[in-house]
């Protein structure tokens, strides 16, 4: 039996689609944004996926709004939520439901530039090498335990905006393969570490290329 992922994201969505097409063992049984308008949407329509708006500016209560997504997520009976470019701050309550078969992609090598700007931030502190983390998500924001990441290197040239591309392709790359290794149930959390069965595959990228 494949394993059913839902997918919550905000906007454009592009991880969503590489997750899409990468062949994986996996049913993606609804993509749920809180914006309506999200280009994310529009693709999950297009590949016939179940694509579910809730906007979360109808529910101004954070706890209200996230116990309505998790209702939402529980009647797709997921395997596995994992978050694609979504833009908000989940609640305790929703972590805990999900604990364990959540996942997160952050644009940066955590624990290295947690939270916003993470582009900006790392140009501004002059660092040479750049990145993307995939992590479980935990009340800790940010700070799960981390699947795999990959490194770019920081040209002395770079924009925030050249430097987030460089990365987004990083992201393209590593979000389908944490999620084949969760679907193969290769991932084994032990003492806030992932460890991956079975296998000595490396749990990092480094890539040297643009
Ligand atoms: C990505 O940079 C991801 O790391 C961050 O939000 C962005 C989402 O981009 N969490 P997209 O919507 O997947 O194109």
């Amino acid at each position: 039996m494949s394993c059913r992922v839902v997918v919550l994201l905000s906007g454009r969505g592009s991880n969503f689609r590489a997750i899409a097409e990468a062949g994986l063992p996996i049913e993606i049984a609804a993509v749920i944004s809180n914006r309506p308008q999200a280009a994310g949407l529009d693709y999950a329509r297009e590949r016939g996926i179940p694509a579910v708006p809730l906007d979360h500016t109808a529910h101004p209560d954070r706890e209200a709004f996230d116990a309505l997504l998790a209702e939402e997520i529980d009647y797709h009976q997921p395997d596995l939520v994992v978050l694609a470019g979504y833009l908000r701050i989940l609640s305790p309550a929703f972590i805990a439901r999900f604990e364990g078969r959540l996942l997160n992609i952050h644009p940066s090598l955590l624990p290295m530039f947690p939270g916003l700007k993470t582009h900006e931030r790392a140009l501004a502190e002059g660092v040479k090498v750049h990145g993307c983390t995939v992590h479980f998500v935990t009340a800790d924001l940010d700070h799960g335990p981390i699947v795999i990441q990959a490194a770019v290197p920081v040209r002395a040239d770079d924009t925030p905006d050249a430097l987030a591309a460089r990365v987004l392709q990083q992201e393209h790359r590593i979000y389908p393969q944490a999620i084949r290794w969760f679907a193969e149930g290769r991932l084994e959390i032990h003492h806030g570490r992932v460890n991956l069965k079975d296998d000595l595959t490396s749990q990092s990228v480094l890539s040297t290329g643009t």
